[in-house]
């Protein structure tokens, strides 16, 4: 069944445009705003002094030449790291674009991020998913509103307009932005249907869902579940040109992929 969307199917690079350059470095953010994603999506976690940086595994062994937890790292123990220097390059992606400055492929704060983003001369949102939120209770999601207020992000006028929203799969995180910030819009990740919530509903006050590629494919009445209780939604990660014409099928809001370029192009745009 085609659901009829209420705006144009959103196109969100998964920890920038992962597939052309290191994931979560700025070589990988400038690429997929220079391709012309609508929003970004980037994990953000806490360094051992307290920086919030775009990393998506707890340690940095498999994305950077580094070792060890980035919670007990601080900020410039990681900046002397490699991101674009994988110790095993065959999990990597065939990057198309080696990188060149070297700013391009360190450590990304997501000051740097937001930076980058208010500099893009049109408007580009972002998703951010905050990881480890039980490690640190709380903090996250303080230093995170925080960092968000010295750029006027905190507390949107309305929660359709934003520029930013914030995904986890943790309902109590996104709880605590909400209750920081009651405008801010949040994402409730799911990779698998949860039978609490098989009716549609998603946690209090969360109003779009985030179901894996994997979700959508084999519960699409699921899908067809949450729109019906009136929630967006936004799937990850969604590569394949087939999983693509699903999304559309369905009248998913936003797709989550590692290849901006290829689904903007698939979209007709
Ligand atoms: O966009 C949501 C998606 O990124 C969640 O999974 O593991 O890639 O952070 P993961
Ligand atoms: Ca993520």
């Amino acid at each position: 069944m085609t659901h009829a969307r209420q705006h144009p199917i959103q196109v969100v690079a998964h920890r920038g445009a992962s597939e052309e350059a290191p994931e979560h470095t700025l070589a990988a953010y400038k690429k997929a705003i220079e391709d012309g994603a609508d929003a970004l999506e980037c994990d953000v976690r806490l360094t051992a002094d307290g920086h919030l940086v775009c990393v998506h595994d707890r340690r940095v062994n498999r994305t950077s030449n580094g070792r060890g937890a980035v919670s007990a790292l601080e900020l410039a123990e990681l900046a002397a790291l490699d991101f674009g220097a994988w110790r095993n390059r065959d999990e990597a992606p065939d990057w198309e674009h080696a990188p060149g400055d070297p700013e391009d492929t360190s450590v990304l704060t997501l000051e740097r991020l937001l930076e980058l983003v208010a500099d893009a001369g049109r408007r580009v949102e972002l998703a951010i998913e905050t990881k480890h939120p039980t490690r640190w209770a709380g903090q996250v999601e303080d230093r995170l509103l925080l960092l968000l207020k010295r750029f006027g992000l905190d507390s949107p006028q309305s929660a359709t307009t934003s520029p930013v929203r914030v995904m986890s799969f943790s309902a109590r995180s996104l709880h605590r932005v909400r209750a920081a910030s009651p405008t801010m819009p949040t994402v409730y990740l799911l990779q698998f249907v949860s039978p609490r919530l098989r009716d549609g509903r998603l946690p209090a006050g969360v109003r779009i869902a985030g179901p894996s590629m994997r979700i959508v494919r084999s519960h699409p009445g699921y899908i067809e579940r949450l729109k019906r209780a009136g929630h967006q939604v936004h799937v990850w990660t969604v590569n394949e040109p087939e999983d693509v014409d699903l999304c559309v099928e369905l009248g998913i809001d936003a797709i989550i992929t590692n290849r901006p370029r290829a689904v903007l192009r698939q979209l007709g745009r």
